[in-house]
């Protein structure tokens, strides 16, 4: 191959104190697996000798806890964009420890190029394959591989025995040029490709091969259980409705769907109805369910940035690749994000709010306004550009001591601007063409969850008139209450209205 085959802790020993390192992968999917646990023994062995030691970690989205995990138990970790779900990283990031800078996923590769986050010191790109003339094969994602490659000064890659080369050819890698002379993508449906199988780097900036077998990280997902069922069902009867209406083409829209449990249930539910014909994805992220799908002729074609899911699948799909080839694309994540072409496509967004509010202004991103969850992940891509934007959860959580829906978000990641519909298990709530009164009523009476309807009508009326009605004084009561009280049904507005 020509080039030097090192240890992972030789390829560490490379990256020093205060470096960026860009990382492939997108999700646990095509996320380097070695490297990064033996920078985290450097930082932890410089610590112990009272030496500082802290990196900057540029990614396409979430990494596995060999990644997230062990650096930032490690407390190896300055800097880190985007996206993010490890629970160590989360409780550094809420005790004020890392510096986390949630961007849209769709802007992560443009931000690096744009020199907004700093110089790329050392690319880690996991692939399956790499020739010697530097053409670089990944494995079960692109995230934001491409320019981190090209803009690091060095490139030591993790060549996983655990992927299949078969998946070569199933990417699609593309740069866009940068503003003012970036040119159209031509990509006028899920299937189209623009780019090529590989990426292309100066195979002088490769400093090392680190030879690895380790699966992917990713979770399984649990079984839907009734909250999620209903949720799925409600999105399934609402999208066959809009079909027959005339609202969408009888032929079907592109759907784009978060990941995680309820992401799972509504994608069996559209699986599941025979008034829904096979669809499309154009997505971030393609999970188990989305695979069954397409082995059932229910999905035609999944375009996507990660292959997110279970080792077991991701071997069914590299065994049967002559079956998977021509229903696959794996993009970068600021094609698979693009707003500009969700928009063109006309793709049915479909993502998770930890809160919505009356008026339909949606917390993803900050549990009561001040603890990260996890990020903005590729939500606002979506749903800002989508031909419906659709938002689920739960009524509530915590065995209902929480409302996800309330008077006022204590975040905002989404506004009542660009989201469409709400769905919870209690109900649909339509919100396009309502003015913001027309919601409440919706919100509430669709939406909530019984126990705290009576609440939210109240809200309303202890509200100053306006187009949109709020009382200032009690909008975070809910939230409020739930602080000190341990469940917000202990709202009582009086002690609120001045
Ligand atoms: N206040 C406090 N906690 C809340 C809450 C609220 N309003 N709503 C939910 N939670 C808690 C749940 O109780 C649960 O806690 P647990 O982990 O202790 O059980 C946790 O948040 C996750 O909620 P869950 O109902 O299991 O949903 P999920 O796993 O689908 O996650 C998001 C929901 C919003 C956190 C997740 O979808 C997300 O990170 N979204 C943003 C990124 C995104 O949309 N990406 C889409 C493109 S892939």
């Amino acid at each position: 191959m020509g080039y030097h085959i090192i240890s992972a802790a030789e390829a560490a020993s490379l990256v020093k104190d205060g470096d960026t390192i860009g990382l492939s992968g997108f999700t646990p999917a095509g996320t380097p697996k070695a490297v990064t646990p033996e920078i985290a023994k450097i930082a932890e062995a410089e610590h112990a000798t009272g030496r500082p030691y802290r990196i900057n970690i540029l990614t396409g989205a979430s990494t596995g806890d060999s990644c997230d995990g062990v650096l930032a138990r490690a407390q190896a970790i300055r800097f880190r964009a985007p996206y993010t779900t490890n629970p160590d990283f989360r409780k550094a990031v809420n005790r004020g420890e890392i510096a986390y800078n949630d961007l849209h996923l769709s802007q992560m590769a443009q931000a690096v190029r744009y020199n907004f986050l700093g110089h790329v010191d050392t690319a880690i790109i996991e692939a399956c394959d790499v020739t010697p003339d530097g053409k670089i094969y990944l494995t079960a994602a692109v995230g934001i591989s491409p320019t981190v490659a090209r803009l690091a000064d060095r490139i030591i890659v993790e060549l996983n025995a655990a992927h299949s080369t078969a998946i070569k050819g199933l990417h699609d890698v593309y740069e866009p040029q940068d503003p003012p002379r970036r040119r159209a993508f031509d990509v006028y449906s899920p299937g189209d490709r623009i780019g090529l199988p590989y990426i292309q780097v100066d195979p002088a900036k490769i400093v090392g091969i680190v030879e690895v077998n380790k699966p992917d990280e990713a979770r399984a997902f649990t079984a839907p259980d009734p909250v999620t069922d209903r949720i799925g069902q409600n999105v399934a009867d609402f999208l066959a409705a809009d079909v027959k209406a005339g609202r969408i083409p009888s032929t079907f829209l592109p759907l784009q769907s978060g990941v995680g449990n309820i992401a799972n249930a509504v994608l069996g539910a559209l699986g599941r109805n025979p008034e829904i014909p096979a669809f499309e994805m154009y997505t971030e992220v393609l999970q188990d369910s989305v695979v069954d799908l397409i082995k059932q002729g229910r999905v035609k074609f999944g375009s996507t940035c990660s292959l997110t899911v279970t080792n077991e699948c991701l071997r069914d799909i590299y065994d049967n690749m002559d079956f998977f080839r021509d229903k696959l694309v794996l993009r970068p994540s600021e094609i698979s994000n693009n707003p500009e072409i969700v928009r063109r496509l006309g793709v049915i967004s479909i993502n998770t709010a930890l809160e919505a509010d009356i008026y339909g202004n949606v917390n993803s991103t900050h549990v009561c306004g001040t603890k990260m969850m996890n990020g903005i992940g590729g939500s606002g891509d979506f749903t800002r550009g989508a031909y419906i934007s659709f938002f689920t959860c739960p009524s509530v959580a915590k065995e209902g001591k929480i409302s996800a829906i309330v008077p006022m978000v204590s975040h905002q990641d989404h506004s009542e601007h660009s989201v469409d519909i709400i769905v919870t298990e209690q109900g649909v709530a339509d919100l396009r063409g309502k003015c913001p009164m027309e919601r409440a009523e919706l919100i509430i009476e669709h939406c909530a969850h019984p126990s705290y309807r009576d609440l939210l009508r109240d809200y309303l009326r202890i509200s100053a008139k306006g187009h949109t009605c709020h009382n200032l004084s009690a909008a975070f009561a809910m939230h409020d209450t739930f602080l000190r009280t341990g469940d917000m049904r202990n709202t009582r507005w009086e002690d609120y209205v001045k």
